[in-house]
């Protein structure tokens, strides 16, 4: 009977600490008052690292052998974290077979940096961040340069081989070094990309501010460059002073507009959508156009869909950063939870990009290397699915 508790307290405990990190992923993707979601988000992490030291306890205490004596409490929230990791493990085995991932990407070419050596002895700030970036095994510096061709159901064919360099989630904040970013905007550049996209935490802090000149005013494109801003970019700063300072360096601000553009005699539509974090988003654009969007939150892929968006370009949810083995990510800050964590989807005519993210707010990666990404447009093999 003490192998079969001990089995219902290990169940218990996995699907406490599911429920936990699904509500951390969930708050974090709506426009709460800051202090609110990080007070509970602090609860949170207390429960699930004492959630379990008390269910032994409590256990121990009452001194029952078997799970039908457990105490009425312990036995109901055993149900419930029962149920909520059933519902895990169903929605994991769904995510795995989801026809969403397939075929939007149709070749992809990656080379992993190691800038471990060129960042000198000090790459990150003082603090945590230098703890957590000299972890053994973290991929924090060692960033991947991807060049992907997407399948475009919608493209036409003039427009194919147009190029995208998209970054997002820079986290300019003092805790990577500046020559971190040095290295992004000289491996953009080295693409001569039509377009650049940047989807949102980029700038975090005062001191970072003269970075939008210094470094991504140095981010050249054939084209245009567009920006958008994510949560982050209003965590501690005004919003509208990151803002003056990227459109200063030439950078287009696409937060709530819609914008066309030529190219190759086609008019081409940019939409930015900042939902939730600023404002609205935008209800109706001129769905006869073929629309690139730029969000923030892979959560405003149904407002892409319904807007017959031919590509939406996306971040925030860092590919989880940390991947595990076989279960892959587990905290994204989405409604979706860890659906759209990062790569490539397709729903309809409408492809959805998910960046992992061009560097991070906390200095920890593993299974899931920052990316810079040059996007490659091609006309889709498959035509129009779903
Ligand atoms: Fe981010």
């Amino acid at each position: 009977m003490f192998l079969v508790s001990l089995l219902v307290l290990l169940v218990t405990v996995v699907g406490h600490i599911t429920l936990c990190v699904a509500i951390i992923n969930r708050i974090h993707a709506v426009d709460w008052p800051r202090g609110v979601v990080d007070g509970i988000t602090a609860f949170l992490g207390i429960a699930i690292l004492f959630g379990p030291v008390a269910m032994v306890l409590l256990l121990a205490m009452s001194g029952s052998e078997s799970p039908g004596k457990w105490p009425q409490f312990l036995s109901a929230y055993s149900g419930a974290c029962s149920a909520v990791l059933l519902m895990g493990v169903l929605l994991r085995i769904q995510q795995r077979f989801d026809p969403e991932r397939r075929g939007a990407i149709r070749s992809e070419k990656v080379e992993t940096l190691d800038l471990r050596e060129r960042m000198g002895a000090q790459p990150f700030g003082p603090g945590l961040s230098r703890l957590f970036g000299r972890l053994p095994g973290n991929q924090i510096l060692r960033p991947q340069v991807v060049e992907r061709e997407l399948n475009l159901p919608t493209l036409k064919p003039e427009l194919a081989g147009l190029t995208i360099a998209h970054l997002s989630d820079l986290h300019m904040s003092g805790r990577m070094g500046k020559e971190y970013f040095h290295e992004v905007v000289r491996r953009v550049n080295a693409w001569n990309p039509d377009f650049v996209a940047i989807t949102g935490d980029i700038i975090e802090t005062e001191e970072c501010l003269p970075w939008a000149d210094e470094v991504l005013g140095g981010i050249t494109a054939q084209r245009a460059k567009y920006f958008i801003l994510g949560n982050h970019d209003k965590k501690n700063l005004d919003p509208a002073r990151v803002r003056q300072a990227l459109a200063a360096t030439g950078m287009i601000d696409l937060g709530g507009v819609c914008l066309t553009t030529e190219v190759r005699g086609q008019t081409l539509q940019w939409c930015g959508n900042e939902a939730p974090w600023f404002g609205r988003p935008i209800e109706v654009i001129d769905d006869s156009l073929p629309t690139i969007a730029l969000v923030h939150s892979p959560d405003q892929f149904d407002w892409a869909c319904r807007n017959n968006a031919m590509l939406v370009l996306a971040g925030h949810n860092h590919g989880g950063q940390i991947c595990f083995p076989l279960l892959g990510p587990t905290v994204a800050p989405s409604i979706q939870g860890v659906r759209y964590a990062g790569g490539a989807f397709r729903r309809g005519q409408t492809v959805m990009h998910v960046g992992r993210g061009t560097a991070a707010h906390t200095q920890v990666r593993y299974g899931c290397p920052a990316e810079i990404v040059l996007l490659k447009l091609a006309a889709s093999e498959f035509g129009v699915v779903g």
